[in-house]
């Protein structure tokens, strides 16, 4: 077993790492013999897509070897998600959505003919049989029902592009109201559930 977790908040003492580590080490104490891998996009942040991108759209074999080295970051991180049963996501919602960093990595791990096929079907995701579990915090509250929800952007935006490379067992625990009064009991709802899965 192993678990791939990615923190992408830019604050050190952040509520989603503070909550990615407690799943972390409840899930450690569970599966002891489990392997943890730890990747933290604000201490070593993923290069931009540029032009060189094009690259993806050559036969590997062909590759130069500066196009070799451009894809090496994206290759990387595939096989790091390839390799992982379970993905947890610390995701801070900044603007509504993601932020830049998560954006960063998405960007890299979708990639068509290794995450993602396309067929006479359309597109196809490669990467089923993995769970992920995303952890969100919002300094505001978007619950469903409310009239906020359709200011959620970055929950319907995961679950869609997660489940464009075939990763559809999405579960979502979201601390809100974290910039207001009122965030404590969201986030110890939050945490008694992470508890509950880490099991
Ligand atoms: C750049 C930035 C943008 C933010 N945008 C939003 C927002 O659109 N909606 C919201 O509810 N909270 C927003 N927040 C508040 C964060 O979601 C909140 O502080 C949350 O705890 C961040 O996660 P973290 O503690 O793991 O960093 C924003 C915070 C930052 C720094």
């Amino acid at each position: 077993m192993k678990l791939l977790l990615i923190d992408s908040s830019a604050r050190a003492g952040s509520v989603t790492r503070q909550l990615t580590a407690k799943f972390a080490k409840e899930w450690k104490t569970n599966h002891p013999t489990a392997e943890l891998i730890h990747r933290d996009l604000s201490t070593t942040p993923l290069p931009l897509i540029t032009d060189d991108w094009n690259a993806t759209k050559i036969e590997p074999s062909k590759l130069s070897p500066s196009q070799r080295n451009y894809l090496a970051t994206s290759d990387a991180l595939i096989e790091e998600v390839l390799a992982a049963d379970i993905i947890v996501i610390g995701a801070p919602m900044y603007n509504f959505a993601i932020s830049s960093l998560l954006k960063a990595w998405i960007d890299q791990i979708v990639r068509v003919g290794k995450t993602v096929a396309y067929g006479s079907d359309g597109p196809q995701g490669l990467l089923g049989n993995r769970k992920v579990v995303v952890i969100t915090a919002r300094g505001g509250a978007y619950e469903k029902g409310s009239s906020r929800e359709n200011f959620d952007f970055q929950e319907p935006y995961l679950r869609h592009i997660l489940g464009f490379v075939g990763l559809t067992d999405v579960t979502f625990i979201h601390a809100e109201n974290q910039l207001r009064d009122g965030g404590g009991p969201s986030l110890a709802a939050a945490a008694e559930r992470i508890g509950h899965l880490a099991a």
